[in-house]
């Protein structure tokens, strides 16, 4: 569900015509729907009313300032993976009690910023890293408070790039393994065992592999409370999918995913933190885009717009389909052409869709990528030194640039001449 309409024939961003906010931005942009971000977080947090919950939207999908202090606003805690995003969190007024620090690789640095912010838990990764943090904590007279993330190897039957639940990833301390992990951790001086945690993948479909993961979680849960471990939550990752395709399966409703976890938890009561990113902002964004120009190649069309892989990543990296449409509504009866739509990028993999039917463009239409809020600015670079790609926030008739197009100037500037030059 999100807030992208035609009205008189023109694809909106809620009140907002698109057609007149390119005129405004320029191409290409990205666009985001407060509305379907704020929805989006109320329906999750909704699916678990009556237990004691946190949504820690994972900063990766959407870093920009504005998402996050729009979730901000709504209550929303922050999962992060570096330093940077605990700038973001903070900035964005995520206070650090709902803060959770995800990812293999913390430096000391970035666990030292976290333990001054009083972060809620460390998701910890390895042996070598709680030792770490274990000493760092030390150092700065503090308990550092962790949880240790549980690698279940279960498949979460999603994309191989966007699967971490099994055992041959780099993510997570095996679940065999984890009871005595978390009997060292006890022992660390600087360690203050709070949760458990988990994440098994992106863009998760089928609830089977991730019910069996919740359960296996609840289980060591258990095993962990009665060897007298303090358990303060439960962390059950992100992972939601969401509809890109029509003919991609169905993700489940929040209700349902929320019915599967209760399922598996079987009765046991421990307050859940979620890590979703996705499923809340993915729907919440599109990509707007011109046609530069329609070429005629042997057996195929290419419909050349000014977005390239550098401003979204997703079709080329992981065969991602995103639905593209027109701005100016096409009529019900406009026959469809099979065609690539391809950016201005020198590579064939700079492509936003292949062999896709779409209502006959021409040069000077706009196009808008949907489904595109999650893992789409944030993977964004400037490869050709092509400018990187702004992006507006919507709110009712109001668009406002959330971040504004960097131009080549600034680029360069960025670059230094050796002396010798
Ligand atoms: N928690 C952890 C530890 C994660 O690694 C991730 C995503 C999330 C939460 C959020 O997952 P979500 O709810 O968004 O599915 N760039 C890829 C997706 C990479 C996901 C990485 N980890 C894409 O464009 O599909």
């Amino acid at each position: 569900m999100h807030y992208f309409s035609y009205r008189d024939a023109r694809l909106h961003a809620e009140d907002v015509d698109l057609d007149s906010l390119a005129a405004k931005v320029g191409t290409p942009f990205y666009c985001y729907s407060s509305a379907t971000l704020e929805r989006h977080y109320k329906v999750f947090t909704d699916a678990f009313a009556g237990r004691e919950m946190l949504l820690c939207y994972a900063l990766k999908a959407n870093s920009n300032q504005s998402v996050i202090a729009t979730l901000a606003r709504l209550g929303a805690g922050a999962d992060i993976v570096s330093g940077g995003e605990l700038e973001r969190a903070l900035a964005a007024g995520i206070p650090g009690e709902r803060i959770v620090f995800s990812g293999v690789g913390k430096t000391r640095a970035e666990m030292a910023e976290a333990l001054k912010a009083g972060i809620l838990c460390f998701n910890v990764e390895s042996e070598a890293e709680l030792a770490a943090l274990s000493e760092v904590a030390i150092g700065l007279g503090r308990r550092a408070p962790v949880s240790i993330r549980v690698n279940p190897d279960v498949d979460a039957k999603t994309h191989q790039k966007i699967s971490t639940g099994r055992s041959a990833t780099k993510f997570g301390i095996p679940i065999s393994r984890a009871r005595q992990v978390y009997a060292e951790a006890a022992r660390l001086p600087g360690i203050a065992i709070t949760g458990v945690d988990m994440h098994i993948g992106s863009q998760i479909t089928d609830m089977a592999p991730f019910e069996n993961a919740v359960a296996l979680l609840a289980e060591l849960a258990r095993d962990l409370m009665a060897a007298g471990h303090k358990l303060k939550h439960m962390d059950l990752g992100g992972g939601l999918g969401v509809p890109y395709a029509a003919s991609d399966p169905v993700p489940p409703e929040p209700e349902v995913y929320a019915r599967v976890v209760e399922e598996a938890l079987g009765g046991l009561d421990l307050p859940l933190v979620f890590e979703m990113g996705r499923m809340i902002v993915a729907n919440a964004g599109i990509l707007v885009t011109r046609v530069l120009y329609v070429k005629q190649g042997e057996g195929k069309t290419f419909v050349i717009v000014d977005a390239a892989m550098n401003d979204l990543i997703r079709p080329t990296l992981y065969e991602a389909h995103h639905d593209i449409v027109p701005v100016a509504e096409p009529r019900p009866e406009a026959a469809l052409k099979v065609v690539d739509v391809v950016g201005p990028v020198c590579e064939t993999g700079d492509f936003l869709a292949l062999d896709r039917p779409l209502p006959e463009v021409k040069a000077g239409d706009l196009l808008a990528v949907m489904t595109a809020g999650a893992y789409g600015a944030v993977q964004a670079g400037v490869y050709n030194t092509r400018p990187l790609v702004p992006e507006v926030l919507v709110k009712e008739a109001t668009a406002v640039v959330v971040r504004p197009r960097i131009p080549a100037q600034e680029l360069i500037a960025r670059d230094r001449l050796a002396p010798w030059l």
